[in-house]
């Protein structure tokens, strides 16, 4: 079995309030001095296992990896590894008798937690059908630096509001103090169970989420207005999806709702026309590209601390 002391990042709130501000001090630091953290020196190796398809995920693990002195193994088709219906369990066995860190990009969150559970060194997740826990710390640097802070802030999240993005916002924006605001139609709307673990967190660091169904209701006031793709890998049944998600669309007008000086959040890939407009995510409140960068800096934080702490 895997060992108790190894810390795993499967969902959002796996770091606690206080964890993930450390982990988003470093990430800050190392965006300043960006080959100044070599805890992989040697090299030591972290596998990076995909699913799916992946840009960003690929490339800043990847990159971090190997900034941190580390070497990446990148198995784009995990079918290579696990074709022959060997279960996650006896890949970890494998795996953590060689690697400093499992890096896994899946589908179903109990492959990663089954992973987890037999590894003794740190899993972390790369977004699975349930949570990308990843992109939120990228998403909260992001904030931080453009808004000054996190704690406090108001985050509408519009769209399919039953995805991985709009369940890690919930988690990890309560665990990071923020008002956290789903607007999804019905059908659409988050996991409930999610839902109550988000508002006790949210009750213990002076956040609030709530999911509604109105997105102009949801903008108003939002420092941060955030979107996702409507049609998530694995998903099909595209053209009622569209047709349900069509009112919650980041446009111009749904913008005027918002604060003025409120930024536009997209994990990317964006679809323009769908989702959200060309004219938003390639407007002045976009911040979509530094978010991006951020992937960089707040996985090789992550990773830091997962292999660094006492
Ligand atoms: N945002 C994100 O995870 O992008 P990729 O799917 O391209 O990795
Ligand atoms: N919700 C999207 C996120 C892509 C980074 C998906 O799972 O496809």
């Amino acid at each position: 079995a895997g060992s108790a002391r190894v810390r795993h990042f499967l969902k959002d709130d796996d770091l606690t309030p206080a964890e993930q501000a450390e982990v988003l001090e470093l990430a800050a630091a190392m965006k300043k001095d960006r080959f100044g953290y070599r805890p992989f020196e040697g090299p030591r190796t972290v596998a990076v296992l995909f699913d799916k398809p992946s840009a960003r995920t690929r490339v800043s693990f990847h990159t971090g990896i190997g900034e941190l002195g580390g070497l990446p193994l990148v198995v784009d088709n995990v079918s290579a590894l696990m074709g022959r219906g060997e279960p996650p369990a006896d890949l970890a066995r494998v795996l953590d008798r060689q690697v400093a860190a499992i890096v896994w990009r899946t589908t179903g969150q109990r492959l990663i937690d089954e992973m987890a559970a037999h590894s003794r060194v740190p899993v972390v997740n790369a977004l699975t059908d349930e949570y990308h826990p990843c992109q939120i710390l990228a998403d909260l640097q992001t904030v931080e630096e453009k808004l000054g802070r996190t704690a406090g802030v108001t985050l509408t999240y519009l769209g399919d509001g039953a995805n991985n993005m709009a369940h890690s916002y919930l988690l990890g924006g309560a665990t990071a103090g923020m008002h956290v605001r789903i607007a999804a139609p019905v059908g659409y709307q988050p996991d409930a169970v999610i839902l109550d673990r988000a508002a006790s967190i949210a009750a213990t660091t002076g956040g609030s989420v709530v999911a509604m169904s109105d997105p102009m209701a949801a903008a108003q006031g939002a420092h941060v207005i955030a979107t996702d793709t409507w049609v998530s890998m694995g998903q099909d049944g595209k053209e009622q999806r569209v047709a349900a998600l069509k009112p919650y669309q980041v446009c111009a007008e749904l913008l005027e709702h918002a604060a003025s000086d409120a930024i536009v959040l997209h994990c990317l890939p964006a679809y323009r026309g769908y989702e959200i407009t060309a004219e938003v995510l390639d407007g002045p409140r976009s911040v979509v590209w530094d978010q991006a960068e951020n992937r960089l800096h707040a996985q090789k934080a992550l990773l830091h601390w997962l292999v660094t702490r006492r």
